[in-house]
Parts: structure tokens; sequence; C-alpha cells
């Protein structure tokens, strides 16, 4: 592999950078709090900013390992309105596996499309094989977005994820290979 890590990334309308301070007041504003962004993750909604601040310390100091693949994703203004990130590697199989999600203000414009799009060619770029996303099977807009970014369905995967109220649930999967 050759890990470039976060490095600034451009598509037509949105931008993909590293998060910084000063990024949990819009991480708050926009998607860490909310009900419907949340409610097929694996993680409740913040109910005091300390825990976004903390977190955000903790991500940007991930930074310095250049296999840390996580992105705000802004528009001209440079606010966050979501991010996307690689939330699992397997270095061996040279795979991994993506993560997003967007303040709910910004759905359905194809902006997490674009994001998706920019981060498979980035970490093909940088020699990983097989990148993978899953999505709770109930929802399909995830899946829409994968298929978008020419994923492929794999399956569903019953029981194996939990949601953020610690039950099981089923997820379908989706997966691209770099082409030789
Ligand atoms: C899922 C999510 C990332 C999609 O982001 P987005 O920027 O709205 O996605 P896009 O606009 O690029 O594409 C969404 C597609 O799903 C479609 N869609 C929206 N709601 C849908 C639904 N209920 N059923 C089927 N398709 C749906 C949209 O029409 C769009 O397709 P189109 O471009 O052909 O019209 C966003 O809704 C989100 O962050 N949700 C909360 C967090 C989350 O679920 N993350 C994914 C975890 S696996």
């Amino acid at each position: 592999m050759e890990d470039k890590g976060s490095i600034i990334l451009k598509g037509k309308r949105i931008t993909l950078r590293p998060l910084k301070q000063g990024d949990e007041v819009a991480m708050y504003k926009n998607w860490v709090t909310s009900d419907q962004v949340t409610k097929y993750l694996t993680w409740t909604p913040h109910t005091t900013i300390k825990k976004t601040i903390w977190l955000l310390n903790m991500w940007i100091e991930e930074y310095q390992d250049l296999s840390t693949y996580r992105y705000g994703i802004v528009l001209d203004n440079d606010e966050v309105i979501g991010m996307i990130d690689v939330v699992r590697r397997d270095d061996e199989n040279k795979k991994v596996e993506i993560g997003y999600c967007l303040g709910e203000a910004f759905w359905n414009q194809g902006i997490m499309s674009e994001a998706l799009d920019l981060m498979i060619k980035h970490l093909f770029d940088c020699g990983y094989e097989l990148i993978e996303s899953c999505h709770h099977v109930d929802n399909p807009a995830s899946g829409k977005v994968m298929k978008k970014c020419k994923m492929i369905y794999q399956g569903v995967v019953k029981g194996e994820h939990f949601n953020n109220q610690g039950q099981p649930v089923d997820v379908d999967v989706y997966a691209i290979r770099r082409e030789l």
C-alpha cells in the first residue's frame, strides 16, 4: 500500500478535507445531533458539544497516521456538512470499508455520491484493491449511493451488525474491486 492519508480531494461541487479544530460547531449544527441522520447508524445523537469536541480531537490526532482516511465534506464556504471515512481496514487483503453521513438539509442533491466517488478513486490510488460498504436494509437511499458509484451488491448479512440501541440488524453489502 502507498498510504497518502486524508489529502484534500476536490470534486465538481464539493471538497473533501481533513476535519480541523473549530469544525465542532458545524458538526453539531448539521448532523451529529440529528435523530434522522443517526436512525440507521451505530451511534446515538450527541447531546452536548463536549462529546463532539472530544471526538474531533481524537480524530485530529489520528491524522498523524497516514492510513487514516477521514474527511469532512464541504461546499464553497468550507463549512462541514457531513463526513466520509474508512471505518475498517484489512491490510492483508488490501480491503477497506467506508462509512458516511450527511446533514439532512443536504440530502438528495447527489452530494454523497460525489463524495463516495472521490473516496473510492483515492483509495484505489493508495493501493487498496477492494472497497466495501454496507447499509441497514431499511435505508435504501444509502444503497442507491453505492450503486451510483458502481459498487456491486454482494448480499445481505444477517444480525452481525448492531444499531444504536445495541440490537442486531441485517445489512446489505456492496463492493467494488480495482480494475486490473
Ligand atoms: C444516505 C445518505 C448518505 C445519502 O446522501 P445523499 O447525498 O442524499 O445521496 P445522493 O443524493 O448522492 O443519492 C441518494 C439517492 O437515493 C435516493 N433516495 C432517497 N431516499 C430514498 C428512499 N427512501 N428509497 C430509495 N431511494 C432513495 C435519491 O433519490 C438519490 O437517488 P437519485 O440521485 O437517483 O435521485 C444520507 O441520506 C445520509 O447521510 N443519511 C443518514 C446517514 C446514513 O444513513 N448513512 C449511511 C449509513 S450506511
